[in-house]
């Protein structure tokens, strides 16, 4: 749903005003809608010389029933192979598919390109070559981003051609609507994928959501039922009556509890006596002040929330062995933890601490076949960001490329790719969801 500012500027005569002096007119972008396809319109491929991915793309969008774009016309995708690419001087093949084919593309379009992971691209030459895609993918996503269309990177490590699948339909799909000039790496399956219903890839799965009776973590539970899984939705004592209210209608359970509570840990992990196949933490808070005004327990108890009970939990979970084989386990980490805020030296320090546990226990999990990443979501329209005062949260919506806030569920779209039992190559990866905000970027 558009915001006021939105509807106002795309407003018949405000609209051409608006154009003629340069104010950002914000695009109604595409969502995921039941029984849509993965993508509504033609798909314009290529390929740099040696590209890798090429089979791998083509059975992908033979399998999604992806209609191709002819030499002329609309598209609705580019996605460009540029794996092989070797040498700088190469790097022109870029310039040559992109030329031609940005014109084409749709209002809410989608530009994938693959690359090969730069460090193992084979050379000096390679890797510099493949890291500079990085550059050219975020300044095309700054281009296109006025007409709500995204661009991402996708690094795949040689040997994981065969993991694409689960990424490249969540890219394509209006479900990353809110995901824009990211770097994703690709890497060897920490386990065998189960066959997928790809309407209901979580079907079978337990998943725990915390501080799921509100904002963010009630769209998170809500995007998980919709694809399969068998809900809890975890959260504070005195919020039970809003976490009911939440999972009851997905048929999911209640598990009233502080995260921070000394038996927290132990609860949880007894709670899933049976294993637990995905885990997203997502209960959070502020607590702004500037160093200079901020107490011990306002420090301390963002900190216990945000990120130590988060390590508890994990800690318990793996002792235990309850992260079930192929288990995921997902964090939700924030732009500030990456770009630094005023008023949030807490707040920051406690969501890159979140970055920096998916960092390191990222191999850890592997061994464990199972996986951990984050999402670092940037100004989402939830009743936190509606309360801030109209300078910052003008600011906040409209310094991205896509000019607007997101919304709970982008955040939710995300975290369901990370969790399906498809995304078996995806660990260690950080994620913003953002809009590509130009803060931090
Ligand atoms: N809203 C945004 O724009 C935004 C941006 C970046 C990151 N985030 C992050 O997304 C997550 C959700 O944010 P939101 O906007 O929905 O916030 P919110 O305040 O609406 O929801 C947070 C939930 O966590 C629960 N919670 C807090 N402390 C808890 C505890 N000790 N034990 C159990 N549950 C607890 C709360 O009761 C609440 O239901 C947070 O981690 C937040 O930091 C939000």
């Amino acid at each position: 749903m558009p915001d006021r500012y939105s509807q106002i500027v795309n407003a018949p005569v405000v609209s051409t005003v608006a154009r003629q002096v340069g104010l950002p007119r914000p695009v109604d972008l595409d969502r995921y809608q039941p029984d849509g396809p993965v993508i509504a319109g033609p798909v314009l491929s290529g390929a740099a010389p040696g590209a890798r991915l090429e089979r791998p793309l083509k059975s992908l969008l033979d399998d999604i029933g992806a209609e191709r774009a002819g030499a002329e016309g609309k598209a609705k995708a580019l996605v460009f192979d540029a794996s092989g690419i070797a040498d700088s001087t190469e790097l022109v093949e870029l310039q040559r598919f992109f030329y031609p084919a940005v014109p084409r593309l749709r209002s809410s379009g989608r530009v994938v390109v693959l690359g090969t992971t730069p460090a193992l691209a084979g050379s000096a030459r390679a890797h510099a070559a493949q890291r500079a895609l990085e550059g050219f993918v975020r300044s095309l996503a700054k281009e296109i981003g006025g007409k709500g269309a995204t661009a991402q990177l996708v690094y795949v490590e040689p040997g994981a051609e065969d993991q694409l699948d689960s990424t490249l339909r969540f890219l394509l799909s209006p479900r990353s609507a809110y995901v824009d000039g990211q770097v994703i790496r690709i890497g060897k399956a920490v386990a065998t994928a189960p066959a997928i219903d790809w309407d209901r890839p979580l079907a079978g799965r337990t998943a725990l959501v915390t501080g799921a009776s509100r904002g963010i973590g009630a769209a998170i539970a809500a995007t998980l039922a919709r694809d399969g899984a068998e809900l809890v939705g975890l959260d504070v004592p005195q919020a039970e009556s809003d976490l009911w209210a939440v999972v009851e209608s997905l048929a999911g359970e209640t598990l009233p509890l502080d995260i921070t509570a000394a038996d927290a840990p132990e609860r949880i992990a007894s709670h899933f006596a049976g294993g637990v196949d995905i885990v997203v933490h997502n209960a959070g808070v502020t607590r702004d002040r500037t160093i200079a005004k901020m107490p011990e327990d306002r420090w301390a108890q963002l900190m216990e929330i945000n990120l130590s009970a988060e390590e508890r939990i994990n800690d318990a979970l793996l002792e235990s062995n309850r992260l079930s084989a192929n288990g995921r386990i997902v964090c939700v980490s924030s732009m500030s933890g990456i770009a630094g805020n005023s008023g949030q030296t807490n707040y920051a320090a406690s969501k890159a601490g979140v970055i920096g546990m998916v960092e390191s226990l990222a191999p850890e999990l592997a061994k464990r076949q199972a996986t951990i990443n984050a999402v670092a979501p940037g100004f989402i329209e939830t009743q936190m960001t509606a309360a801030m005062p109209i300078g910052p949260r003008e600011a906040g919506r409209r310094l991205s490329s896509l000019s607007q806030g997101g919304l709970p569920v982008d955040v939710a779209e995300t975290i369901a790719w990370f969790a399906s039992p498809a995304s078996t190559g995806v660990n260690g990866n950080v994620v913003r969801v953002c809009g590509q905000s130009l803060l931090g970027a």
